[in-house]
Parts: C-alpha cells; structure tokens; sequence
C-alpha cells in the first residue's frame, strides 16, 4: 500500500499506574493496543508498524496478528526508544517499499474510529501535514507563577489528536533534521512544521481521546460496555 501507519506503542503509562506498559493494559477482554489496531486494520489497506516496548515485542507479535487476521503480512514489529519522537523514529526507520503517505498514531488513542484514520490520510497531500482535532471547552488562562495573567482566547486553539498525517519524504527529511539538532518536540505536526512544512487541522472525535490516567480506562471501559452505562 501508498500508505503506512506507524503505531506508537512504546511509553510505559507511568500515570497509569498498571503493572504493565499502557499499549498492553486490558480495556475489557482486549487490550489498549488491539482496540486501536482493530481500527487501524479496518481503515483503508495499510503497511502497519507497530513499535512496540523494549521486553515485549512477542506481545506486541501477538496483538498484530489476532488485529491483522488474513492481512498480517502488511504488519511489522519493532523495538521502541526512550522518547515518542524516538519512538517514531524507530517506526520511520522500518517502512519498506513504496510507501508516500505516513500516518503516526498513539496506540493510547483505542477507540480512534477507522473514519478518522481514514479521513487524515486523504487530505495529506504533497507537502501538507495533517491532523485530527477538537475544539477546547475548557476556559484556559495564562499564569505565571500563582498570578492570573490573562484569559487565553479559545477560538484560537485546538487540542490535537492523532493519527497525524504527512508526506513521507518530508517527514523523514523533518526527522532528520530533529536528529542533527537534538531537539524534542511535542507532536510529530511540530517537528514537521519546525522544518517549515504547512499543516492543517481537520474534525477529530471525542472518542479518540488519549488514556492516560484510571479515569480515562473507565471511560473507554464504559464506551465498550454493553449497555454503555
Ligand atoms: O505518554 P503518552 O500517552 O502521551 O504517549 C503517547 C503515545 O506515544 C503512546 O501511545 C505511547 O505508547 C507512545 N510512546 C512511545 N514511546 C515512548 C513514549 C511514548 O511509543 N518512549
């Protein structure tokens, strides 16, 4: 396929606080990296890197194939590093082929729905980086220190999600220029826009919100749930 999607499932989901790493925890009789790769394989065929933690790998293996079912040798597996950027970087590092799309997903967004995956990487074009977000509905304010210095105009803000999407030869022209400098960046869109490349927001979905803390695990928990309660 023209495209790849670089799972990042590597992060250790400290303020998780579960004993095993985040992509790994169960959400009910599935884990936190199967659901988001359940969508990933229901989207648009894909090259499908999985980076997975250092020490579970075969886990990882495993997750891949019960989400790739007969498409599994569209599905890789590797290590991941100390950072998300080097994270990603590792997954970069793994494409083969024909790919000129890359799509990077948090694994720690599982119920991200196929149609956003989808959605991304049709408006990725020959320069522009893409990515799904929301509007914030939290009223935000500038501080320094205890003072309140002002209120931050919301219109001008979006909280992003992922999957971000972006042309591959850019992208890996971006990473590289982040290895020489040695600098970290936020999100994949920063790295890219930090190398002058434009990027663009398009309608993410509430239920792509990332887990990160129990209370998140439940929401996604009660999502799943039957009766939705
Ligand atoms: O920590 P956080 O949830 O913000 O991480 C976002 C995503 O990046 C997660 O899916 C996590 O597994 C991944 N990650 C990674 N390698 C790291 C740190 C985070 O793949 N070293």
């Amino acid at each position: 396929p023209a495209t790849a999607i670089i799972v990042v499932a590597a992060g250790s989901g400290t303020r998780l606080g579960a004993d095993a790493p985040k992509a790994l925890v169960g959400i009910d009789e599935h884990s936190v990296l199967r659901h988001a790769l359940d969508q990933v394989f229901q989207a648009a065929p894909a090259q499908v890197i999985v980076v997975a933690p250092a020490g579970h790998e075969g886990d990882a293996e495993s997750e891949l194939r019960a989400a790739a079912g007969d498409r599994v040798e569209l599905g890789r597996v590797v290590t991941g590093g100390a950072t998300r950027q080097q994270s990603v970087a590792a997954g970069l590092r793994a494409l083969w082929g024909d790919v000129e799309t890359v799509l990077v997903h948090d694994a720690a967004r599982p119920l991200t729905p196929a149609a956003q995956i989808d959605a991304v990487a049709q408006a990725v074009t020959d320069d522009r980086g893409v990515l799904p977000a929301l509007p914030v509905v939290n009223t935000l304010k500038r501080v320094s220190g205890s003072a309140v210095v002002e209120a931050v105009d919301r219109s001008e803000l979006v909280a992003a999600q992922t999957p971000q999407g972006f042309p591959r030869a850019l992208l890996e022209k971006a990473y590289a220029l982040a290895l020489d400098s040695g600098a970290e960046y936020t999100d994949d869109a920063a790295l890219y826009a930090a190398a002058g490349h434009p990027v663009v927001h398009i309608p993410g979905s509430p239920v792509a919100f990332k887990i990160t803390v129990p209370a998140d695990l439940e929401r996604a928990r009660r999502l799943l749930s039957p009766e939705r309660g």
